[in-house]
């Protein structure tokens, strides 16, 4: 498929996880990517592996956020579509108890503080263009409570939903879609040693998700793909789980 033949598609945290995946299936459709990341080196191998340029920006940073959309206008025409990505969740942001200040305020910078100043710098250009589609990473812990609780993390999603939302709304009829992409738990390298060690704790997740495992960064990056694409034409303003059913259920199969 070439949903996005020629279009120019700014992802944040691109260097690993679903911004790698998402580069890698945004080129294969034919876009040129724009990869953002404060991991320099892992940045710029994936710039390098899908044809497209790296960016070296913080977005917590309000000029490094101008910058990268500015070098992707100056680099390639126009800015399309924004993958507002980039995330942490870090082990000090627990129980509301234990969550102290300091871990809480980074948690937000990063999470929703970061994805208001890539909207903020971007729906311009798309205005100007009558065209976008932007696509923020917020998570299924946005819709569902979690007594495993990563509080900041948790809410900094819960923000990220509500903007897109409001956002999608207000930019409709100038042909710039903003969705909220709620992904369910992926099968990443850290999520995989952290429950090898522990696999009760993997199992006490695992029992909660009817399709009985975790997402592949892949599937998460297809449905990326397809929000950015022309075929989610009539989508905008929404909450779009891919989560396996996780949100969905109640008693799962055995
Ligand atoms: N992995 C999951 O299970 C899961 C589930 C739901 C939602 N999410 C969300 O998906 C997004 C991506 O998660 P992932 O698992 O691929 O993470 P990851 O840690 O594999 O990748 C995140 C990337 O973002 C970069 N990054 C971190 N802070 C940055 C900053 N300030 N500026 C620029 N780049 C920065 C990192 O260097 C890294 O390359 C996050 O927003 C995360 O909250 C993940």
């Amino acid at each position: 498929m070439h949903r996005l033949q020629d279009r120019v598609a700014v992802i944040t945290g691109a260097g690993s996880g679903i911004g790698l995946a998402t580069a890698r299936r945004f080129a294969e459709e034919g876009a040129k990517v724009v990869c953002v990341d404060v991991d320099e080196e892992a940045g710029t191998k994936v710039a390098a592996e899908v044809g497209g340029i790296f960016v070296d920006a913080d977005v917590t940073d309000a000029d490094a956020v101008e910058r990268m959309y500015l070098t992707a206008f100056e680099t390639y025409g126009s800015v399309d579509i924004a993958f507002n990505n980039a995330g942490i969740s870090p082990p000090d942001d627990d129980s509301i108890l234990e969550t102290g200040i300091d871990a809480w305020r980074r948690v937000q910078e990063v999470n929703l503080t970061s994805v208001y100043l890539c909207c903020k710098a971007v729906i311009p250009y798309m205005r100007r263009q009558g065209k976008g589609s932007i696509i923020n990473t917020a998570s299924f812990v946005a819709v569902m409570g979690s007594a495993t609780s990563q509080i900041s993390y948790t809410a900094s999603k819960g923000g990220v939903l509500a903007m897109s939302r409001e956002l999608g709304v207000q930019f409709a009829r100038e042909g710039i879609r903003v969705n909220a992409l709620c992904p369910g738990p992926v099968n990443t390298p850290l999520l995989q040693e952290l429950f090898a060690k522990d696999p009760e704790r993997a199992q006490r997740r695992l029992v909660h998700i009817p399709v009985g495992r975790f997402a592949e960064a892949s599937e998460i990056a297809a449905a990326v793909a397809f929000l950015a694409s022309d075929d989610a034409s009539f989508i905008t303003g929404a909450e779009f789980l891919v989560d396996g059913g996780i949100s969905g259920a109640y008693v799962t199969p055995l």
